[in-house]
């Protein structure tokens, strides 16, 4: 049976982070870590998913076809929540696609799952496309990242479509909410970005990050509100430094909208921590990225990632190089 192979990339928010909630535009980025979904068709009806590499322990699991059919017990709850998005995209592609038998899939990671880097987006996308493809249909990038943001959303509850889209049309997107739909721009960086992703583990996940933010802009609103329509104006001239290649400025900026985060408490003093030695080792910019509450950091270091990686192990988290990738979902191979 042929077997499918298809990759899509992880994602920074570079800058406008929970702002963006609240109808403030925001800056993401696709980075060249990637995730990969194989699939292959089964003669039974069970979907198998072999999760093996997702930078956390690896488990096999199989599950059937409907709702209540999904009895795992585990510690893993990071599998679980990744398992979860899979079996979504194989309901949500089946159902746009047509049904095939049972299917084996196999996923493995270069990034950390769970950590705020968009994989939950990815293996949406990427199952998706997976998925389609071994069914004999060839989806558009819109109706990836449309079927991607279902499966988010049908998952969690409510999810912004800025992570979809990003792992689906790659590059860097220039995100704005506004009444009814959000509205996402392509934008052309005048020069390279050369970031070291940080990573502690996370304490709590985006929905009670965003729990909290809500929590305090009910205590605050006046406060609050102007917090996040200066990330707003972050986010406006980082737009502008980004597309002169202005890199100095966009460092002063990520510096700017990190103090904006720590001020509306989504930061950790791990996180603090990874920020203020990577600017003590010669980044220009370092700030936390994503939802907070542990999870992963971003500095912008042309030329000192090495040693901001060094400072990043000092205090005792883990970091890897990264930039800004132009691919998107990609078929990979067909086997
Ligand atoms: C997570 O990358 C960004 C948040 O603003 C949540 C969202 O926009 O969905 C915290």
């Amino acid at each position: 049976m042929t077997k499918i192979t298809v990759s899509a990339p992880g994602k920074v928010a570079l800058f406008g982070e929970h702002a963006v909630v609240y109808g403030q535009p925001a800056l993401v980025a696709a980075i060249d870590k990637r995730l990969y979904v194989s699939i292959e068709g089964r003669s039974d009806s069970l979907i198998k998913i072999h999760a093996m590499d997702l930078k956390i322990p690896g488990v096999v699991l199989t599950i059937g076809r409907s709702e209540t059919d999904m009895a795992i017990e585990t510690d893993f709850e990071r599998i679980i929540d990744a398992v979860s998005y899979i079996k979504k995209a194989v309901d949500v592609a089946s159902a746009y696609c047509g049904s095939m038998k049972g299917v084996n899939i196999h996923i493995k990671s270069e990034m950390p799952v769970g950590a705020g880097l968009g994989t939950s987006a990815a293996v949406s996308v990427a199952t998706i496309m997976a998925y389609a493809e071994a069914a004999g249909h060839h989806l558009t990038e819109a109706e990836i990242s449309s079927l991607g943001h279902k499966v988010e959303s049908e998952v969690q509850g409510t999810a912004s479509p800025m992570d979809t889209a990003v792992s689906t049309y790659g590059g860097l997107l220039l995100v704005r909410p506004s009444i009814g739909k959000t509205v996402m721009t392509s934008v052309k960086a005048g020069a390279d970005l050369p970031l070291v992703v940080g990573y502690t583990p996370r304490e709590c996940g985006t929905g009670e990050m965003l729990r909290r933010v809500r929590r305090l802009k009910e205590s605050a609103p006046e406060s609050v509100e102007s917090i996040l329509s200066a990330i707003g104006k972050v986010v406006s001239e980082a737009e502008a430094a980004l597309t002169n290649g202005e890199l100095r400025k966009l460092g002063t900026l990520m510096d700017i909208n990190h103090g904006l985060l720590e001020s509306i408490g989504v930061s950790t003093k791990k996180i603090s921590e990874m920020v203020y030695s990577a600017r003590s080792a010669g980044a220009l910019g370092s700030k936390l990225t994503g939802a907070g509450g542990g999870g992963c950091t971003i500095s912008l270091c042309p030329g000192k990632e090495q040693s901001v990686m060094t400072a990043i192990s000092v205090v005792g988290c883990t970091s890897f190089k990264s930039s800004i990738a132009r691919k998107g979902v990609t078929l990979e191979c067909t086997e």
